[in-house]
């Protein structure tokens, strides 16, 4: 008996990859239109439009599309949506284009994908900043990046002729596409899939929010993000070495699946935190974990903001289910991982540590405690800071 899994959000599951005579003809078209060079981030976007992870997204946002985004969470079809998936560039590139125009989107002026322009308009940054990140303060990395970028924005459905040669080739083994990881579940049987979000390595929290949903469904998709980060973060390479490091030891294999998410990090705290469920029921997710500070920053967002956006859709629109956690920590007396809501005891018998003491303790060579992090996982972090430094 086969079960039938999740729809993607709006229905259908987008696949924007040209294959065959298609693919030939927009290669050999790509060489005489005008080129649009992409940044990391719309690299990311892009691998994510062509495989179907934004669904119904089938190309960059026109106007209507993007306000509606901004100002409603919502595509102008209504379904949610949260964060703006667009290609800026600079007016001088975009007064060369004339609407209906055939362009070539590429990376080191490599062609990946012909956009077919529709619309090209202007925008307001700080407005942009305020609605999307809630905060115009450059020093966000979000904000930050999305200051440095062009002035207009081009809009149009995309057919991509290959993925980034770098996102090819990077954790080709884990890099399932979205009908990929469908085909998992339905094989493996599972109808209840939990999507656990990560930037970071695993540490001992991780493992209890994930192993906590898991006794109530039927597999996890430990899904880290290996886009674009901000160049302090644990670059993603090290991140998946954690993975592996102990996947094989503290992981029932029959009812976990490692997989990479290509897209960047917008540090959008609540509103990535809806962008982050909403592609992963396109991976065919049922389930989707939200803890503490969910894809936050700083101190832009309150420890739970990721948490109340939920409740200003329905759960029904939204599709996928989320799983809410609150902070958790390791408490000396109840010997075992906890939150304020499962621990009576005072700080005292809590361990925490922040970024600051954790890259001291690795960079004395020292392991951390093993009620933070695993072994396995200290000795790839220690490898990491130690090469570094050196
Ligand atoms: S994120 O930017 O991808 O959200 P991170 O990798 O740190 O950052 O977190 C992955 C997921 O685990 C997020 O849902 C986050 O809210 C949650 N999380 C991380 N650390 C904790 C913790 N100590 N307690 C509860 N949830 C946590």
């Amino acid at each position: 008996m086969t079960y039938p899994l999740i729809l993607p959000h709006g229905g259908t599951l987008i696949n924007r990859l040209l294959t065959g005579n298609a693919r030939a003809e927009a290669l050999s078209a790509a060489h005489s239109l005008i080129t649009i060079p992409l940044s990391e981030t719309n690299l990311a976007d892009l691998e994510m439009l062509a495989i179907g992870a934004l669904s119904p997204l089938t190309g960059f946002m026109g106007e209507a599309d993007y306000l509606a985004v901004l100002k409603m969470m919502r595509l102008t079809n209504g379904l949610p949506w949260t964060i703006p998936v667009t290609l800026a560039v600079s007016a001088a590139l975009a007064d060369q284009i004339e609407l209906g125009q055939r362009v070539t989107l590429a990376q080191a002026g490599q062609p990946l994908a012909l956009m077919h322009v529709t619309e090209k308009y202007r925008y307001a940054r700080e407005a942009e900043a305020q609605q999307v990140y809630r905060t115009t303060d450059a020093a966000h990395p979000g904000v930050a990046r999305l200051y440095q970028q062009g002035e207009v924005y081009l809009a149009g459905d995309i057919d991509v002729i290959e993925l980034p040669a770098k996102n090819r080739s990077e954790f080709a083994d884990l890099r399932h596409t979205p009908a990929e990881t469908r085909r998992i579940f339905a094989e493996r049987g599972w109808r209840r899939i939990v999507g656990f979000q990560t930037r970071n390595p695993i540490h001992r929290a991780h493992e209890y929010i994930q192993k906590t949903a898991l006794e109530i469904v039927d597999g996890l998709l430990l899904h880290p993000l290996v886009g674009e980060t901000k160049a302090d973060d644990i670059p993603a390479d090290i991140r998946i070495e954690s993975y592996k490091a102990i996947l094989d030891v503290y992981y029932p294999q029959n009812r976990v699946l490692l997989g990479v998410f290509p897209a960047a990090m917008r540090y959008a705290g609540p509103r990535e935190a809806i962008f982050h469920a909403i592609a992963r029921k396109n991976y065919g997710c049922t389930h989707f974990i939200v803890g503490r500070d969910h894809a936050g920053v700083g101190k832009y967002y309150g420890s739970y903001d990721a948490h109340y956006i939920f409740d200003e859709f329905t759960p029904e629109e939204i599709g996928i289910m989320p799983l809410f956690f609150e902070h958790t920590f390791y408490c000396k007396q109840c010997d075992g991982i906890v939150s304020l809501k499962t621990c009576p005891h005072d700080s005292t018998q809590h361990i925490t540590l922040s970024g600051t003491q954790v890259r001291e303790i690795l960079a004395r060579g020292e392991l951390l405690p093993t009620e933070f992090t695993r072994p396995e996982v200290s000795r790839v972090l220690m490898r990491a800071v130690q090469e570094k430094m050196a």
